[in-house]
């Protein structure tokens, strides 16, 4: 046997954990290029959207063009969650002064079935002249939900077709003059700490 040829066993396992680590260096590689190449793509929030303001017109996030949007999910019949974070919200852009004009916030509702134009409108309006209630069709509504990553659903509290509530994730959105996701903002503040993070965010 040529041992030239032949690698003894200790050789063996000297290539052995050369080629772990190659095996090692490329899941390394690749995991690193999976990540930079999805990373982008996951912290994507917002984009297009088509749905209707409270006089039953149809918006898209074009319509704001210019300004800074504060996008919450919601819907009218919630008891506590919703209610609270528009009069934080509210609370917030009284605080920003001037700032404020430069915003403006988008109340869109998870219960289209219930929450119409009118409804919206009245509820919005209800925090003040500042907050805006927008609804759509059950797609228009998924499609926007399904942008800014905001998870909904039906909970049946009894065997009525109103007996229900809509679980919803509770997250503030501050998307750029120009349309692109500048950052969540926690929804469970209050107004002073809301107002900010906005002064922060906006710079
Ligand atoms: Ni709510």
């Amino acid at each position: 046997m040529n041992t030239a040829i032949d690698p003894g066993p200790s050789n063996r396992t000297v290539y052995a954990i050369i080629g772990l680590l190659v095996a090692i260096i490329l899941l390394t590689a690749g995991g690193y290029l999976f990540l930079s190449g999805s990373t982008p793509a996951a912290l994507t929030v917002g984009g297009p959207f088509l749905l209707i303001d409270g006089d039953g017109k149809p918006v898209t996030e074009q319509t704001w063009h210019g300004k800074y949007l504060l996008v919450y999910f919601g819907y009218t019949y919630c008891p506590d969650v919703c209610p609270t974070t528009l009069t934080n919200v509210a609370d917030a852009l009284d605080k920003l002064g001037a700032k404020a004009d430069r915003i403006q916030p988008l109340f869109i509702t998870v219960d289209p079935k219930r929450d119409t134009p009118p409804v919206v409108k009245e509820y919005a309006a209800a925090f003040g002249p500042r907050i805006v209630g927008l609804t759509g069709s059950a797609e228009q509504i998924a499609a926007a939900a399904k942008a800014y990553r905001v998870y909904y659903a039906e909970h049946r509290t009894g065997p009525g077709p109103d007996d229900y509530s809509m679980d919803h994730s509770s997250v503030l959105y501050l998307m750029g003059p120009d349309g692109r996701f500048i950052a969540p903002v926690r929804a469970d503040q209050t107004g002073p700490e809301i107002a900010a993070v906005l002064a922060r965010l906006m710079g």
